[in-house]
């Protein structure tokens, strides 16, 4: 039993660390990465701006999920964003609009 303690303290630290440093979720990668990126400007806005233009805005996830979903401008004045990325499903825009809401701490 002593052995087992110090194990579940690191396992915990693990998990910790884990989620401060939220990775992007896989559906980033392959389906908004070639307009988005976490801090820099590509076709769209950054990730962290966007989390930032949402923080402390009430029901901010299920805003961006429908932006996601529906595409279009969103007064970024860049071009407008083709509907689901590129081919998205409900869950991955779920999945993405909580990974973006989260960053801007
Ligand atoms: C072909 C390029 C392209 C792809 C692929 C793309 N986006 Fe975008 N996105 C844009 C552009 C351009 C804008 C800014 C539109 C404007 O000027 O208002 C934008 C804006 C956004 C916004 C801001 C919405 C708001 O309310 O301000 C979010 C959130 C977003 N994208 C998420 C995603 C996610 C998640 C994916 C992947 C599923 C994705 N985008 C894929 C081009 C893209």
């Amino acid at each position: 039993m002593k052995s087992i303690i110090p194990c579940m303290i690191v396992a915990a630290s693990l998990v910790i660390s884990g989620t401060a440093l939220a990775a992007e979720p896989a559906a980033g990668k392959s389906k908004c990465n070639m307009c988005h990126a976490l801090d820099k400007k590509i076709v769209g806005p950054s990730f962290m701006d966007i989390s930032k233009k949402y923080k402390g805005v009430p029901g901010a996830v299920a805003k961006m999920e429908a932006n996601i979903t529906k595409g279009g401008a969103f007064g970024w004045k860049f071009t407008n964003m083709p509907p689901r990325g590129m081919g998205a499903n409900n869950a991955e825009i779920k999945e993405m609009a909580e990974y973006i809401a989260g960053l801007a701490k």
